[in-house]
C-alpha cells in the first residue's frame, strides 16, 4: 500500500478556513478528481462534513471520527462510507480493499488527519498556492530531511500555483 497526501495550501500553509476551502481553482479540483478517481480516501470527519452530505462517486471513503457509532451515511455499492475510530484502523480497513480499489490510497484531510498521518505518509501530491489566504485550517511544513521534491508543473491562472509531488527518501 501507498500512502499519499493529496492537498492544496497557500504560501502561508492556510488549507481551510470555517469548515471550507478558501479559494476556488478548477484546474486543481479536476486534479483531485482525476487523481483519486476508483480509489480509497482516508479523512477527517470535518472533511467529510464539508461534502454537505454527498459522497463522491467511485471512491471508497473511510472517515475518522473518535465516535464512529454517532455516525452513518446511507452508502452505495460504487461510493462505499465507513466510519472508523482511528487513522490505524483505517488503514488496516484498507489493506485487504486494495486489491479492488487500487495500491494507492489517498490521504485528504483535513489538517488534524494529514498531521497525524504524515509519519506513516509515502508520498504528498501538493497543490501549492503562490498567495497568502487567511485561514483557520493548516497543513504541516514538509520535512525535506524526509522527503523529496520529484515533479513541478507551474500554472499561471488564475492565480500563480504548482502542482508538486513530493516522495519520502
Ligand atoms: N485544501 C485542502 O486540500 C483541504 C483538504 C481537506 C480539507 N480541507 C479543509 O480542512 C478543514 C477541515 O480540517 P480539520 O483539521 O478541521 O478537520 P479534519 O482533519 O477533516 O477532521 C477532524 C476530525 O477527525 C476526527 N479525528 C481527528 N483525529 C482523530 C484521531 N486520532 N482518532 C479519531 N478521530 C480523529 C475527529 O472527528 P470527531 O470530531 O467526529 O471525533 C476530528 O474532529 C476544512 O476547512 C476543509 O475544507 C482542505
Amino acid at each position: 500500500m501507498i500512502l499519499t497526501h493529496v492537498v492544496a495550501c497557500s504560501q502561508n500553509r492556510v488549507i481551510g478556513a470555517q469548515g471550507g476551502l478558501p479559494w476556488s481553482l478548477p484546474e486543481d479540483m479536476k486534479f483531485f478528481r482525476e487523481t483519486t478517481k476508483g480509489h480509497i480516501m482516508i479523512m477527517g470527519r470535518k472533511t467529510f462534513d464539508s461534502f454537505n452530505g454527498r459522497a463522491l462517486p467511485n471512491r471508497y471513503h473511510i472517515v475518522v471520527t473518535r465516535d464512529p457509532s454517532k455516525q452513518s451515511f446511507n452508502s452505495t455499492e460504487s461510493s462505499p462510507v465507513v466510519f472508523v475510530a482511528s487513522i490505524e484502523e483505517a488503514v488496516k480497513h484498507a489493506e485487504p480493499l486494495t486489491a479492488k480499489w487500487g495500491d494507492e490510497v489517498f490521504i485528504i484531510g483535513g489538517g488534524e488527519i494529514y498531521k497525524q498521518a504524515m509519519p506513516i505518509t509515502d508520498k504528498i501530491y501538493l497543490t501549492l498556492i503562490h498567495r497568502e489566504f487567511p485561514g483557520d485550517t493548516y497543513y504541516p511544513e514538509i520535512d525535506e530531511k524526509v522527503f523529496t521534491q520529484t515533479e513541478r508543473r507551474d500554472i499561471e491562472t488564475p492565480i500563480p500555483f504548482s502542482f508538486l509531488t513530493y516522495l519520502r527518501k
